[in-house]
């Protein structure tokens, strides 16, 4: 699926969200110039190496395509196999999430007290950018839409994202347990091709 015309889109979408978090004021501006950015990126399918596309039996793929060297900013590959989920979780930093293949269910969850409400269950399919602000909320939980094939998005946080200490939580208790997901790959794309 990925090849070395197709690499250039996520060469130009790194060069992109360092130009605009060079820039950016504040975490507004760069969700709206960075939802740009990464709708670009997922727009034509023909660019994700085949090692950053791997599902696993398991559990969900996080593959690192690029962590900004001063780690303001990290691009993941999300590879979901047939029915797979998160737990709900938290990312505490701003984060964008586009549906690269398949398609993609987020439920959203707001606190009260030592419980979470459950938002709506809202599909994203191929092309479909979402962001996230822990200013608004960014307590979610995501499930690949298929029960028989593999989804892909791409997300664009603003840290380097597997390093980032965050939490899971409990859905009936709303208990948080502290987690560091790290990323399933040692290696990253070559993208200077
Ligand atoms: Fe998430």
């Amino acid at each position: 699926m990925s090849n070395i015309q197709g690499i250039s889109r996520l060469r130009n979408c790194i060069a992109g969200m360092t130009r605009i978090i060079d820039a950016a004021g504040n975490e507004a501006d760069i969700l709206a110039r960075g939802e740009v950015a990464l709708a670009r990126l997922i727009a034509v399918d023909d660019w994700l190496p085949e090692s950053c596309a791997k599902p696993d039996e398991t559990s969900y793929r996080q593959y690192l395509l690029h962590c900004d060297p001063l780690e303001r900013f990290s691009i993941v590959s999300f590879v979901w196999g047939p029915g797979q989920k998160t737990p709900i979780h938290d990312h505490t930093v701003w984060g964008l999430v586009g549906v690269l293949r398949g398609a993609e269910i987020e439920r959203r969850y707001v606190r009260r007290g030592n419980t979470f409400i459950a938002g709506d269950e809202e599909r994203l399919g191929p092309g479909s950018v979402a962001r996230l602000s822990p200013a608004d909320g960014d307590v979610h939980q995501v499930s690949n839409a298929f029960s028989a094939q593999v989804s892909i998005s791409v997300h664009i946080y603003g840290a380097n994202i597997g390093k980032v200490a965050r939490h899971v939580f409990d859905r009936e208790t709303g208990i948080p347990k502290t987690f560091i997901s790290g990323y399933s790959n040692s290696e990253v794309p070559n993208v200077w091709v």
